[in-house]
């Protein structure tokens, strides 16, 4: 190491005498194979086994195959991708990690009111690593067509936010597909009065 230090502190002086000089060959080779090394993955993140051992805290509530308990704990095998298709949905999930969630939400026409507590204990890696895993879901497709892995800077540029849960609420897409909505729009109107 030492020499190597050495000897790089002499290719700067040789470098600094010939202000013009490109620096020694061998030590870009080098720089861009680890380079290459780290781009094995999609967005240069290699998350998959992070994430699966990261879902542990998460299976408790959500279940080992995220479907969720129905009334309690939502589902997420199938419905992080439809969130994470959504406007914002991206930055909702960071959010729900970080910060946890509370207050009434629907999922696939079933409504819970519970706690989801923060996960900021976590570092930026798991916290990436454990959205795509969710994303990514539990049938082998892997991420959604266009869905870019979520990148541990992601999450770092988020956490600092330190929004409560009622906020992230507050962030929550709404935006069921605009399809569904519009199907829900032109459906007939109810001719019974209940009661
Ligand atoms: C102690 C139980 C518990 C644990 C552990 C838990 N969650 Fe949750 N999670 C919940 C509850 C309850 C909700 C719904 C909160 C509400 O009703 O407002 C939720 C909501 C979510 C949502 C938002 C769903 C939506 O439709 O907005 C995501 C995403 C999520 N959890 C992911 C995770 C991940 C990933 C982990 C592991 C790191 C995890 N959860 C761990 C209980 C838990």
């Amino acid at each position: 190491m030492r020499k190597i230090l050495l000897a790089s502190a002499a290719l700067l002086l040789v470098a600094g005498a010939n202000a013009q000089e490109t620096p020694a060959p061998e030590a870009a080779a080098a720089a861009d194979a680890t380079a290459e090394a780290d781009a094995t993955a999609a967005g240069g993140f290699d998350w998959e086994a992070l994430g699966e051992s990261t879902y542990v805290n998460c299976s408790g509530c959500h279940q080992p195959d995220g479907t969720g308990v129905p009334g309690a704990f939502p589902p997420l095998a199938g419905h992080a991708a439809e969130l994470a298709a959504m406007d914002g949905g991206r930055d909702y999930l960071i959010h729900v990690l970080l910060f946890g969630l509370t207050g009434e939400i629907e999922v696939n026409g079933m409504s819970y009111n519970g706690m989801m507590p923060a996960w900021n204990s976590l570092d930026d890696d798991a916290i990436a690593a454990v959205i795509n895993h969710i994303v990514a879901g539990w049938d082998d497709a892997g991420l959604p067509d266009g869905f870019m892995p979520i990148q541990p800077d992601e999450v770092a540029a988020v956490r600092a936010e330190a929004l409560s849960p009622d906020e992230v609420m507050a962030l929550r897409p709404t935006g069921e597909a605009a399809d569904a909505d519009a199907d829900a729009a032109d459906a007939p109107e109810a001719t019974a009065t209940p009661g």
